[in-house]
């Protein structure tokens, strides 16, 4: 069984026509159906026959230009919105279904922590919410604290952390629940890049500890090398999956997150063959007034 299976998925917004933007005399939305394939007047199609399997325990990267579908992609899955036609599902059932068994935990751009509650409080929220019992909630959320390095922060509050700590935090949070799916939509995109690295390979050891599958949106092409074990390319207008690049492995002395692997020429081949995959495209296919 996969992870996630999705299958000739189309996604059409409704555009609102003269939605008031701030200073734009209304233009704003206009830009939106500019940027996607219209597929109709008032429609935008965000997805164009998307088909995507993630195998169990497998990593899949999703790469490509702003506009392109990934977030709603990872919101299909996530059940967080419905497809126009096709069909997602996790673990063998529909994505509805899946969502209400818990079957993935999710972590995106933002955090998404509530300032008010302690670093603690904030991983325990799922199990709260699940009503999992106080002491159980405890001791998992400890756990967690101390898989991402966060012990001696766990009676913080967010806003007494950096970035990249209340990130950590937001993983803690996704995992509570023993999900063998993670959904992470830009996780890392606000971060410092020593920070970044540190958390990449943080996540790849969690990773390998958990075996659960992840789905993991970026715009960094080495950070979908590094994570990876597949990188899916995307191209917009309208949002399609254009190349899958398998990453190439060498073999490492010091298990997957191990920082060396950076400077590996097959890294180095992979992050050219994923730069062809999302460049070559736009070089190649002429897109008339777009082209700049
Ligand atoms: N709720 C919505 N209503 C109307 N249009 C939408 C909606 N959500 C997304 N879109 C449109 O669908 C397209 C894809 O958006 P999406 O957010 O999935 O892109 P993305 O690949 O995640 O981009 P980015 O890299 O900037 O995050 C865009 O043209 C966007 O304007
Ligand atoms: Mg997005």
């Amino acid at each position: 069984m996969s992870a996630v299976e999705v299958s000739s998925v189309t996604k059409e917004f409704a555009v609102a026509a003269a939605r008031p933007a701030r200073g734009r005399g209304g233009a704003g939305r206009g830009g939106a159906g500019r940027d996607t394939a219209a597929s109709g007047p008032g429609t935008v199609r965000a997805l164009d026959d998307v088909s995507l399997t993630v195998a169990e325990g497998e990593f899949v990267a999703l790469i490509g230009p702003s506009g392109c579908g990934k977030s709603t992609l990872m919101r299909l899955i996530a059940d967080l919105d419905e497809p126009s036609s096709g069909e997602v599902s996790v673990f063998g059932m529909p994505a509805r279904q899946a969502r209400l068994e818990r079957a993935y935990g999710i972590a995106f751009q933002q955090s998404g922590l509530l300032p008010w509650r302690t670093v603690r409080a904030n991983v325990e929220l799922p199990l709260q919410l699940h009503g999992a019992p106080a002491a159980e909630r405890r001791a998992r959320a400890d756990e967690l604290i101390e898989l991402v390095g966060l012990t001696e922060f766990a009676d913080r509050h967010p806003d007494q952390l950096s970035g990249g700590m209340q990130q950590r935090v937001a993983i803690a949070r996704s995992l509570a629940e023993h999900p063998r799916l993670l959904l992470m939509d830009e996780p890392f995109g606000a971060l410092d890049e020593m920070t970044r690295e540190r958390l990449q390979g943080e996540l790849l050891r969690i990773r390998a500890e958990t075996g659960a599958a992840v789905v993991f949106v970026t715009h960094s092409i080495p950070e979908a090398v590094f994570l990876a074990d597949r990188v899916v390319v995307m191209s917009a207008r309208p949002g399609r999956i254009t190349d899958i690049v398998a990453v190439e492995r060498t073999p490492m002395a010091a298990g997957p997150a191990d920082d060396a692997v950076r400077e590996t020429d097959a890294f180095f081949r992979s992050v050219t063959a994923v730069r062809e995959a999302l460049h070559g495209r736009e070089g190649a296919a002429p897109r008339g007034a777009e082209a700049r």
